[in-house]
């Protein structure tokens, strides 16, 4: 009787201890990917890490730019229920790490050799105080825009070279009923477009003195105002329902040929190839006209909360790992629309958008000409992020004219800082 109780109750202890380490070897991942292209690179991230038996607890928030994910991660942290991973934008990331609250990575970067690969616009997100805080899965830009090629050809329009060119052709679209441009509504995706608007005005030296350094001057500037006039102009070519869109649903408009064209990050492009179009064939890609040259990039990384759990601690460490491996960036990358978060991927798996937002990507960080986006948090702190995002959305609606939303600029960043 004794005996087999003895036994039992081992029994049930071995049970407890595996069951306790299965669940251990788990991420919980909070993340902003729900549209279905985001959605399919995610699963060869899910995929990836299931084969390396870690398991996943999802915790999606939608909302592109992550600002309602950071608000529930706020929540979660405050209630002492922090997620072990967390998808995170710049200078959020850096925000966390001051507050002591991300684990420290440097046993697996330093095994991975992340210090040689990570270029340094990267690892000025991803170090704090020296340390590796993060993994960065992607480098994504904003300065583009997506165009649906069979539509452009039924009305003999070429690929716009100037900001003139592309004024033309949106118009050439409205003249013949269709929507020229395809857009949200969100406070974050006006500021999206405004990333590539800045960067067609005055290319990466007023970008970087009004947004980088947030001189007065250059915030205050008639270049500013010419901004602002450009905002303007692109909102007479959305249709009449773009308010509160999702971005996705914007896309599928370039994608079903309702729209001619859509300016978005290059998330943009894991739409098109989840709805099997080819680059090239069925859609077009190139950078806001003007833009050429710049790029305003972001790139998303993963954060991990600092936990006691050993074994979670070893999840953590397992998913930066895999994260960072050379072939999950290419099957990641490939899906998603960005382009590797490391310099030594090979180009090989990547199509023509890919292929170009990758020498795109080099060319810039060799030229000088590689910014944060500002709408996507690698130029500011949020608290200055904010403050434009409102001043570029309330002149999007109209609140403003492009004089007022310059003062406007001027005092609200003063403000914020
Ligand atoms: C992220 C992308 C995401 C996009 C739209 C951006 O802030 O960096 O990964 O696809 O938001 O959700």
């Amino acid at each position: 009787m004794v005996r087999n109780f003895g036994r039992k109750a081992a029994l049930t202890a071995a049970l407890m201890a595996t069951t306790s380490l299965a669940q251990a070897a788990e991420v919980e991942v909070l993340h902003w990917w729900t549209s279905g292209g985001e959605a399919a690179a995610l699963n060869v991230l899910k995929e990836d890490l299931a084969g390396q038996k870690i398991g996943w607890v999802d915790m999606p928030v939608a909302g592109g730019g992550g600002e309602s994910a950071m608000t529930t991660l706020r929540a979660r942290v405050t209630s002492g229920d922090a997620p072990t991973a967390v998808q995170m934008l710049g200078f959020d990331i850096l925000d966390w790490a001051e507050e002591g609250a991300l684990a420290n990575l440097d046993a697996v970067a330093a095994e991975e050799g992340w210090d040689a690969v990570v270029p340094a616009a990267l690892q000025a997100f991803a170090k704090h105080d020296g340390h590796w805080i993060s993994a960065p899965v992607n480098v994504h830009s904003t300065n583009w825009v997506w165009a649906n090629k069979a539509l452009l050809d039924e009305l003999d329009i070429a690929q716009p070279a100037t900001w003139d060119d592309f004024v033309a052709a949106l118009q050439t679209l409205k003249d013949a009923g269709k929507t020229p441009l395809a857009h949200g509504g969100q406070a974050w995706q006006d500021a999206t477009m405004f990333d590539g608007v800045i960067l067609s005005v005055g290319g990466v030296e007023f970008y970087t003195k009004a947004f980088i350094d947030l001189d007065a001057d250059a915030l205050g500037s008639d270049q500013m105002l010419e901004a602002f006039n450009r905002m303007a102009t692109l909102r007479s070519f959305v249709d009449d329902n773009f308010s509160g869109r999702d971005w996705n649903l914007a896309s599928a408009m370039v994608i079903n040929g309702e729209a001619g064209f859509q300016i978005m990050g290059d998330w943009a492009k894991g739409e098109f190839i989840n709805a099997g179009k080819v680059p090239g064939d069925d859609f077009l890609c190139f950078r806001v006209p003007g833009s050429d040259g710049a790029v305003s990039f972001n790139s998303d990384q993963f954060a991990m909360f600092s936990v006691k759990d050993e074994g979670a601690q070893g999840a953590q460490g397992e998913m930066a790992r895999a994260i960072m491996s050379p072939a999950f960036q290419a099957a990641f990358n490939t899906v998603k629309g960005s382009v590797p978060a490391r310099t030594d991927v090979p180009n090989d798996d990547f199509d023509a958008c890919g292929k170009q937002g990758m020498a795109d990507l080099a060319a810039a960080a060799a030229s000088g000409k590689l910014v944060g986006s500002v709408a996507h948090g690698h130029a500011n702190r949020a608290a200055v992020k904010n403050a434009i995002y409102d001043v570029v959305t309330a002149h999007f609606n109209g609140e403003y004219d492009a004089a007022a939303a310059v003062e406007e600029l001027v005092n609200a960043v003063e403000a914020a800082q």
